[in-house]
């Protein structure tokens, strides 16, 4: 049965549904309820206490893009649920049948006849691939990165460290640096917050030409976000809860000239960082290149090491719950 399956709004439960946006949202007690089996599963991984959660499961991870944190994540994640099989397939767009013109509907029925999984990861260039996806399969599908506008179970992490960084994540006031335009998680987290986080100010602040798109900030200020945009980061620094820095994202330039205008627009450094509040947080989804220069990771604001063990947590989590009726 294909092409039937919509993407239905969490309300309430995670079992047995596909995680491909953040708009599936409804209400903040479903992340809410996420956020405790993720601390659940923090006190298990620092007790080294053996979990049998996913027990007789198979999931299989198919990456089209490359990736290490939310992979090994994901995987991680399973392992340390119990998961009886896990198929791992990075390199996707090279070695398979891709290679050869298969398409994603037929490489996703491929994927769940041979391998009789109970759920795929997807990690694919294209915005709709997720959604698409879905289409093709009875089984779960969860986005882990799709194009240049959703990546939901990063901003799931990422509002997970917020809160436990910060002790809430409403009435704070955040700046997004950077590529905001290819970005994907700024996306994910600012549309996280709208529902989340009603009373989040979010400043965005990027090189010309890299901005936001125009639809998207409409579409945030229409769920009653407070935005504002700016091309000054020493302007709206001194006020920031949050520092959310991104990388400017060379893989999606088609023009060498246009990237090298951009490349090292901000870099955050600790003289920079002086004019910051000392209760305060920097974020980053990673990889970094040169926006934060590495001699500013041992201060007590630095978060991005955090925010990829919170990854392990709220992945676990999530597979957890989408599996589990119960969990
Ligand atoms: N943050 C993130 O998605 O990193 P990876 O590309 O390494 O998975």
């Amino acid at each position: 049965m294909t092409g039937e399956k919509k993407i239905e709004p969490f309300r309430g439960s995670f079992f047995g549904k596909d995680v491909i946006s953040v708009e599936q949202f409804t209400d903040k007690k479903e992340i809410e309820d996420l956020f405790k089996i993720a601390t659940k599963m923090k006190r298990s991984v620092e007790e080294r206490k053996k979990r049998d959660d996913l027990k007789g499961f198979c999931i299989a991870e198919l990456f089209y893009q490359p990736s290490t944190r939310t992979y090994t994540s994901f995987y991680a994640a399973a392992q340390r649920l119990g998961v009886s099989y896990f198929i791992p397939l990075h390199g996707m767009a090279a070695y398979s049948s891709t290679v050869k013109g298969e398409s994603l509907p037929d490489t996703i029925r491929t994927i769940e006849q041979t391998t009789a999984a109970d759920l795929i990861i997807l990690r694919h260039p294209d915005d709709s691939s997720s959604e698409q996806a879905a289409l093709y399969t009875q089984v779960p599908i969860i986005n882990a990165g799709s194009g240049t506008k959703e990546h939901p179970t990063q901003a799931i992490l990422d509002l997970y460290t917020i809160k436990e960084e910060l002790g809430k994540m409403d009435g704070l006031e955040v700046v997004m640096l950077g590529d905001l335009k290819n970005g994907r998680t700024i996306k994910s987290l600012a549309k996280l917050m709208a529902v989340m986080a009603p009373k989040t100010k979010i400043t965005f602040v990027s090189p010309t030409g890299l901005e936001a798109p125009l639809d998207f900030i409409k579409g945030l200020k229409n769920k009653g976000l407070v935005i504002k945009e700016t091309d000054n980061l020493d302007k709206v620094l001194p006020s920031a809860d949050v520092l959310y820095v991104t990388r400017i994202q060379k893989e999606w330039f088609t023009d060498p000239e246009e990237y090298r205008r951009v490349q090292g627009s901000y870099i955050i450094t600790p003289e920079l960082m002086r004019k910051a509040k000392r209760k305060m947080i920097v974020m980053h989804p990673l990889p970094r290149v040169e926006e934060i220069d590495p001699n500013f990771d041992s201060d007590p604001r630095v978060a991005y090491f955090k925010q990829m063990r919170n990854g392990l947590y709220t992945r676990m989590a999530l597979l957890t719950a989408v599996l589990r009726k119960t969990v």
